[in-house]
């Protein structure tokens, strides 16, 4: 792996080798308190043009259990092409740094950061896409279930960034996909007809109807309806989605094995109840720490000396 942008770019035994690493140093940081030092002496830029909790403490708590450091860099401070150019940024990066994990609106930024720093890059969250969060799902996912091929995850709510590499990380991982979402709040047409080119095996299935979607579950997954920079859109997003929250109607419709997921920051009483939140299905927070686990492994993979680049 050069860059972790997008999870149409890595192969199935990629991602799934992805996920061993994580777990080993799970397991490891589980058993022994520590991880070894594989990235000692490294610095990872993690520039953010949005906020976040988990994402920049997952990654800087793992560079501190791998014997490396991190560098928050604000959005007021770097101005990714208000003060300088992309390309300008990662060159300059890529000079004192060993990794750069970046969180921007539109994606061509971090697409463009990749293209041009010569330390690996990787995308902390887009307007487009939240690899990171999606391979950590995978993560929970198999943690709970044993394995992933054959599971069914059904998003209910916007047909996201979240969902849009959830949708990638099934059909690399042999999952079936179901997106219910309000019509016109489904993921655009070119790019289900994408994903669907790159794994045509795949199950993507999109409704209208989230009973019908909870009803296949193993995994219910949701997100919030106003993602970040859709502020403006907040009242309108509301009135959209009603009829597509999780809760206990909509949970007495899935199979009693199935488990809650999300992504968080979660809005309780909109897309989610507090009592699906709280209640024995919900994985939410177990999830949130397995952001942690992920990105250790995705580091190491990324940026081990012995890697290859
Ligand atoms: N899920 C997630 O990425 O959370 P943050 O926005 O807090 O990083
Ligand atoms: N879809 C949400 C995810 C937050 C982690 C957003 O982009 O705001």
């Amino acid at each position: 792996m050069n860059d972790f942008i997008s999870i149409a770019d890595h192969t199935p035994d990629e991602l799934r080798h992805l996920l061993d690493t994580a777990k080993t140093l799970k397991n490891q940081y589980r058993q022994t308190g520590r991880n070894d030092p594989l990235l000692a002496g490294q610095t990872l830029a993690m520039v953010f043009e949005k906020p976040s909790l988990r994402t920049r403490v997952s990654f800087s708590v793992a560079m501190t259990h791998l014997g490396g450091t991190s560098l928050y860099l604000r959005h007021e401070e770097v101005g990714l092409e208000s003060r300088e150019p992309a390309r300008d940024v990662a060159r300059v990066l890529s000079g004192m740094c060993d990794g750069i994990m970046a969180r921007t609106f539109e994606h061509r930024k971090v697409v463009e950061l990749a293209q041009y720093a010569a330390v690996p890059v990787i995308n902390g969250l887009t307007d487009y896409s939240h690899p990171c969060q999606a391979m950590a799902d995978m993560l929970t996912i198999e943690e709970h279930f044993g394995q992933l091929a054959g599971r069914t995850l059904a998003f209910i709510g916007d047909g996201n960034n979240v969902a849009r590499s959830l949708a990638a990380a099934c059909g690399k991982l042999g999952l079936r996909f179901i997106l219910a979402s309000p019509p016109d709040y489904s993921l655009p047409v070119q790019d289900l007809q994408r994903i669907k080119d790159q794994l045509p095996h795949m199950q993507l299935i999109t409704t209208n109807d989230p009973h019908e979607a909870a009803r296949q579950a193993d995994i219910i997954y949701t997100d919030t309806w106003v993602s970040m920079g859709q502020e403006t859109q907040k009242q309108q997003r509301i009135n959209d989605f009603v009829g597509f929250a999780v809760n206990a109607e909509l949970l007495a419709l899935a199979p009693p094995h199935a488990i809650i997921l999300h992504c968080l920051p979660a809005y309780r009483g909109m897309e989610i109840s507090d009592a699906a939140m709280e209640g024995p299905q919900s994985l939410i927070f177990q999830q949130a720490e397995n952001r942690l686990h992920l990105q250790k492994g995705l580091l190491v993979e990324l940026m081990k000396p012995s890697a290859n680049r």
